[in-house]
């Protein structure tokens, strides 16, 4: 008998991208050469020489921020005038500039690269770190792509897959593949409807599903693809920015290169804190002047961090609570809610999902892989239908 091909379940996300696959009924992951299965979503274009994706690309970032590329889902097929495209590049120290109607390209020292070119690197990268892994060719893949998305979003996706050397067989909504992963398809599951949170780096998506036999459909869906763990490490950093104006009458937002350092160490610590009570904040060489350069070093603690990050936790919760009246279910009917998406770790978001919603939550142990799971599993199992 032939060997079934094997259908590669691909979570492209904004900061962080994953890819799974079953056989024989398990589930392996590419993996990166360090083994790990998140991917950063960071593209690195050098002058000559090859490009590079994930952790290698990210390594660049500091020396190389201009040719260094992340956050490239919000602009997929996205003009240059839309708020997601006028975020990103406020925020990013690489150019973005217009490519036609509908689309962005980000001009690089080796050249101009569409969004959906920068993403299919990323694509081609699962593809071959898959194909690695299980030593054999892949070529056909299932994509998942944010509740909210467009037409037109759908259309790039099959082009990305496409220019990553894929068959795209089928894109389904990010969190109806969250949901699959949590067991909703499984036998003995609830057919009550069900909320997946599920909050990422750069989008929060809010859905109530529910499962009718082999039927799982979206009762409703909302978010905000401006709301994720990108915002957490900024509003962090304003944080930072803002006791070291008052203290010191230093302004560290207008040097680029440092304010992005900042950055990256709040998102550090903002995982360290996830799993600790306080953690140590360190950014070499950030204060003073040249020749006198000094360590920004300090302890942070989980408290230091409810007054900047309430108002993202607050916003996100009132997403969750119209999502559930746009269902027209209340709270205490939903069977559970599935917690997906890296930010769910961050013990202010978790303790408000369960105080405000007030319904057993449903924790994954590795909640950044569950999209690709269940993409990877809706491949191995045909009978399942989604609407
Ligand atoms: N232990 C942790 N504590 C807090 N935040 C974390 C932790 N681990 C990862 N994150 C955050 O999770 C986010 C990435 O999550 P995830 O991989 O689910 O997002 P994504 O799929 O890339 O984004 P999106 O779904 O918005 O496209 C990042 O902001 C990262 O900093
Ligand atoms: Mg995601």
């Amino acid at each position: 008998m032939a060997a079934v091909e094997p259908i590669l379940g691909i979570d492209l996300g904004t900061t962080f991208s994953t890819a799974a696959l079953v056989v024989d009924g398990k589930f392996h992951y590419a993996l990166d050469g360090r083994g790990d299965s998140c991917i950063p979503s960071v593209v690195y274009f050098p002058r000559t020489g090859p490009v590079l994706v994930g952790h290698d690309a990210e390594r660049m970032r500091a020396t190389d921020p201009v040719n260094t590329i992340v956050g490239i889902k919000r602009v997929i097929a996205r003009p240059l005038d839309s708020p997601a495209a006028r975020v990103l590049d406020a925020a990013s120290v690489f150019k973005l500039k217009g490519a036609g109607a509908g689309e962005v390209s980000v001009v690089t020292s080796s050249g101009e690269y569409t969004a959906s070119q920068v993403a299919s690197f990323i694509v081609r990268y699962l593809k071959e770190r898959a194909e690695a892994r299980m030593g054999r060719p892949v070529k056909k893949c299932f994509m998942t792509v944010p509740v909210a998305a467009g037409p037109e979003v759908r259309e790039a996706m099959l082009r990305i897959g496409r220019m990553a050397g894929l068959e795209v067989l089928r894109i389904l909504s990010e969190p109806v593949a969250g949901a699959l992963a949590r067991g909703l398809a499984g036998a003995g599951a609830s057919e009550a409807p069900s909320m997946v949170y599920d909050f990422g780096g750069g989008t929060l998506d809010t859905t109530v599903v529910q499962r009718q036999g082999a039927r799982v459909s979206v009762r409703s869906a909302g978010g905000d693809d401006c709301l994720g763990g990108n915002d957490f490490d900024l509003s962090f950093a304003r944080h930072v920015a803002s006791v070291l104006w008052g203290q010191a009458s230093v302004d560290v937002t207008k040097d680029v290169l440092l304010f992005d350092r900042i950055q990256r160490q709040c998102e550090l610590v903002k995982r360290a804190l996830s799993g600790a009570k306080e953690a140590r904040f360190l950014v070499p060489d950030a204060l003073g002047t040249a020749g006198q350069r000094r360590n920004l070093d300090v302890i942070v603690k989980r408290e230091h961090m409810v007054t900047p990050w309430k108002e993202l936790v607050d916003r996100s919760m009132t997403v969750a609570a119209e999502t559930i009246v746009a269902a027209n279910v209340r709270p205490k009917e939903l069977a559970s809610v599935m917690l997906i998406g890296g930010t769910t770790f961050v013990p202010m978001v978790r303790e408000a999902v369960a105080r405000t919603l007030g319904v057993p939550l449903d924790i994954e142990a590795d909640p950044q892989t569950a999209v690709a799971r269940g993409a990877a599993l809706l491949a191995v199992m045909p009978q399942m239908l989604l609407d």
